[in-house]
């Protein structure tokens, strides 16, 4: 495994320049379509996703999915980080604002933002990415806060938007229980 830190890089740096971030999510980006490969279900996906790119990246401080569940509202998925909001209506905040746009939006200030739901104090910047199934709806969204202002820049777009993208094909699969007795 590359060199993943749990907070700090190595020189005690959160914030990394443009060439260390395309370094570290080439590497990011291979390690999740392998963990990905074969593995259907979106739930799992956005899982592994979420552990990954935390893990891997020293300025992400909160990291994970809202999940559409209805026609315009968004409920939290799974995440890392500190305790995430749990529902947010389209239009509300940057998750509900890149929703409803169906785009992704790089905040430098999240302070600055109108609406923004600050669900830590500690948060300053951050993007989100849609998440389109593979007939391009809207399933979800990917969030992620950093406590450095203006922690995204486009390398973070670019490798977000491929790596969110690898989600399409999977299937938000209802719980199937066969058995009722078990073991
Ligand atoms: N700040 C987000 C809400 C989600 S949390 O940051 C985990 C927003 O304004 O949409």
């Amino acid at each position: 495994m590359a060199e993943n830190t749990l907070v700090a890089d190595r020189s005690g740096e959160l914030r990394l320049d443009p060439a260390a971030k395309e370094e570290r999510y080439a590497v990011l980006a291979s390690q999740v379509e392998a963990a990905l490969e074969g593995e259907p279900d979106l739930l799992a996906a956005m899982t592994t996703v979420a552990c990954l790119l935390h893990n891997g990246l020293p300025y992400y401080f909160w990291t994970g999915f809202y999940r559409r569940v209805g026609p315009d509202r968004l409920l939290v998925g799974p995440y890392q980080g500190t305790m995430g909001c749990l529902e947010i209506a389209f239009g509300r905040g940057v998750c509900g604002a890149a929703a409803l746009r169906r785009e992704t939006l790089v905040v430098d200030d999240v302070h600055a933002f109108p609406g923004h739901i600050a669900c830590d104090a500690a948060s300053a910047s951050e993007i989100v990415v849609p998440v389109l199934d593979a007939s391009g709806e809207l399933v979800a969204v990917f969030d992620v806060d950093s406590t450095l202002p203006a922690a995204f820049d486009d390398v973070d777009r670019r490798w977000l938007e491929r790596i969110v993208g690898l989600l399409a094909g999977k299937e938000a699969r209802p719980v199937v229980w066969g058995g009722g007795g078990g073991a």
